[in-house]
């Protein structure tokens, strides 16, 4: 497997890039969803630290994930065979799910900050609260709610496009992604 992508399959570095975004991302989605819709107040105590951490792990992750995406002379299209509305729905998506993550991760950061809670960066260097205030916590609040299931929505739509590409269409859509292909 090529270290670099090309127009007919995506390099080590996309692949790498790519499944652990998408690991991180489906495990944010599904701890946040328990902390705030399953767990008992105790969990949270534990698992918020925790969430909020990879939550930054995430966005750095996301930001080397463009930066790569950006630095690539040639990257893989659709496959032959697409058509043009097909094609523009799947960079959107694509885009979709980068702004999302990008939305979580300033949202997540305002919520806390927003409500007395500091944010520490990895141990490096710690965030102190901007205020401690419900009613401006609130907004970014409702942002973190609806986009985390927006994104449950569009990740789950996404997966299933990528299988539906393997098992029904038989093309090369999801093995490009393993970092195999022609
Ligand atoms: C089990 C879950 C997932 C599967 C099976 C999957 C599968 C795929 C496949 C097959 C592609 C290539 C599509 C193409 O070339 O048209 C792709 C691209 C992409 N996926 Fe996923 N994906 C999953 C989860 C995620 C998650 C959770 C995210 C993000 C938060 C994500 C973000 C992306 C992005 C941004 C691209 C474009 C990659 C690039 O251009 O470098 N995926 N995915
Ligand atoms: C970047 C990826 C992230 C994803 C995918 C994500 C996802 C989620 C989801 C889906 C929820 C449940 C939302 C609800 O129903 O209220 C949640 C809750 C939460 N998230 Fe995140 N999050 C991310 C990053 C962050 C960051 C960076 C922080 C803070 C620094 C954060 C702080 C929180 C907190 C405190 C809750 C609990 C909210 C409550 O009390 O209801 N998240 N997250």
């Amino acid at each position: 497997m090529s270290v670099l992508d090309t127009k007919a399959r995506f390099g080590a570095v996309s692949v790498f890039n790519h499944w652990t975004l998408a690991v991180l991302t489906i495990g944010l989605l599904a701890t946040g969803l328990l902390i705030a819709e399953v767990l008992p107040e105790s969990a949270r105590e534990t698992l918020i630290p925790l969430h909020k951490q990879v939550g930054i792990v995430s966005a750095i992750v996301l930001v080397w994930m463009a930066l790569w995406r950006w630095t690539q002379k040639t990257r893989p299209g659709p496959v032959a065979g697409t058509s043009a509305p097909e094609a523009m729905v799947r960079n959107a998506m694509h885009a979709l799910l980068l702004v999302g993550t990008a939305l979580l991760f300033v949202s997540g950061m305002m919520m806390s900050l927003l409500s007395g809670h500091e944010v520490s960066l990895l141990g490096l260097y710690t965030l102190a609260p901007i205020a401690d205030d419900p009613s401006q916590a609130a907004v970014p609040h409702m942002v973190h709610t609806y986009v985390g299931w927006a994104m449950v929505v569009a990740v789950l739509l996404h997966a299933a496009v990528g299988v539906k590409h393997h098992l029904l269409d038989k093309d090369e859509t999801f093995v490009r992604m393993l970092g195999r292909g022609a």
